[in-house]
Order: C-alpha cells, then sequence, then structure tokens
C-alpha cells in the first residue's frame, strides 16, 4: 500500500487541515467560547483572546519540537474556519499519542465536519506520522462525539468513574483508542 492509494491526509471530502495561523485570532474568538461547545472540552471557562493568542504561539513551538500537531479545519468549498484537530503529546518511543478536536460554531455540528477531520488526521498520524496508537478521552454525555468515534473506528478501552463534574452531576470519562493495524483493516 503506497500513500498514493491513500491520497493528502489534509484533503478531506468536506474539510482541509492547514496551520493555525496568527490570522485565524479572530474566526477563533467569534464562537470558541460558545458554552454548548466549551462544555465537551477540558474546561467550560472562556478564554481571552490574549489567551487564545498564546495557545496559538505554543503551536508553533510544539510543532517544531514535534511534540504535537494542530491544524485549523476550513471548510473546503467557502474557506471558512470551522474549528482545529490535534495529535498531542507525541511519544515518539511507543508511538503514541493523544487526539482532540473542537468545531467551534454549534451551527457547524453534524454537518459531517468533525468526522471528515477525524479520518484525516488518523491518516496523518498513521501514514505520516508513523504512529502506532493514537487515544482520546471524551465525557459519557457527549453522546455525539463517542458515536463519532465508535463509527471510525475508535474502540473504548476504558473509563474513569464519576471523573467529570459537569452542571451539578459527576460523570464518567470514557477512554478510547485505535492502532495502526486495526486503521489500515478499517481504511485500507
Ligand atoms: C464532536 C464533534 C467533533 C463531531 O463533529 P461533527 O461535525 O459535529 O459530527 P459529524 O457531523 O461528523 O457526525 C455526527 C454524528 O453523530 C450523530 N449524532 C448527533 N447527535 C448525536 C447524539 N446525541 N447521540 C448519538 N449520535 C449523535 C449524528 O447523527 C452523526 O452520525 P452519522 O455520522 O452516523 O450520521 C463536534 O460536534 C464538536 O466539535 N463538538 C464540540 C466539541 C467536542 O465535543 N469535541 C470533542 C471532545 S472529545
Amino acid at each position: 500500500m503506497t500513500s498514493k492509494d491513500f491520497g493528502s491526509p489534509f484533503i478531506g471530502e468536506k474539510v482541509i487541515l492547514r496551520p493555525v495561523e496568527k490570522s485565524d485570532l479572530k474566526d477563533i474568538m467569534k464562537y470558541w467560547n460558545t458554552y454548548e461547545t466549551r462544555q465537551y472540552l477540558g474546561h467550560p471557562i472562556p478564554h481571552s483572546s490574549t489567551q487564545e493568542e498564546e495557545w496559538i504561539q505554543s503551536l508553533y513551538r510544539d510543532a517544531n519540537r514535534r511534540s504535537s500537531f494542530t491544524f485549523a479545519i476550513v471548510e473546503k468549498e467557502k474557506n471558512e474556519f470551522l474549528g482545529s484537530v490535534s495529535l498531542m503529546n507525541i511519544d515518539w518511543i511507543n508511538r503514541t499519542c493523544v487526539f482532540g478536536i473542537a468545531i467551534h460554531n454549534p451551527a457547524n455540528h453534524n454537518k459531517g465536519y468533525g468526522s471528515d477531520a477525524t479520518k484525516c488526521i488518523l491518516k496523518f498520524g498513521f501514514l505520516i506520522l508513523n504512529l502506532n496508537r493514537i487515544e482520546l478521552e471524551v465525557f459519557e454525555f457527549n453522546k455525539r462525539a463517542v458515536h463519532v468515534y465508535e463509527k471510525l473506528g475508535f474502540k473504548h478501552i476504558g473509563r474513569r468513574r464519576k471523573a467529570r463534574f459537569h452542571e451539578g452531576k459527576y460523570y464518567d470519562i470514557i477512554l478510547m483508542d485505535i492502532l495502526f493495524d486495526e486503521y489500515l483493516e478499517l481504511y485500507k
């Protein structure tokens, strides 16, 4: 199997992945602090534009160190900034890393962008970076994300019980991963 058979990992059916630019800051600040999106992420507390500027800077440092790669997800036809997708904490000995994604504007959820961007970054991780395992964490109340990850081939590998406090209740954090061999079997 050659990379020609798989095509560019940066061009999906609906989205393209490209580096996050400083000029994306204004688009990031449009919807990034939307609670409907942020409730599913590390923490739901709004970020200032200064914090986001620092985040963009940190992406360049991490990419240069090859410890994490984050890409802007851009709508293919309209060239609209949709969000970002990452492979983080890359461990080059064990060839494993952590996946993360966010489509910022809730109006852009359920349009296939997240699935498409995830497929792209799996291709990047497995066929370009030569990783062997990509893992993720997702809150059990994030039913849409769990569905997308199951659909794309991630397997459930465990739970951190009652590890996430959300709107007055504790929820499990679900752990999932996908291995290189499983990826090849599904996407060859
Ligand atoms: C999670 C996320 C990346 C998914 O991307 P998306 O573009 O919205 O999702 P898609 O349109 O590609 O796919 C949605 C799928 O979930 C299904 N779905 C939607 N709501 C659902 C629900 N409540 N329960 C189960 N499945 C659901 C849709 O029917 C669709 O299924 P299909 O592909 O089999 O038809 C995106 O919604 C997002 O960024 N959410 C906010 C931040 C977040 O949750 N990040 C991930 C943290 S782990």
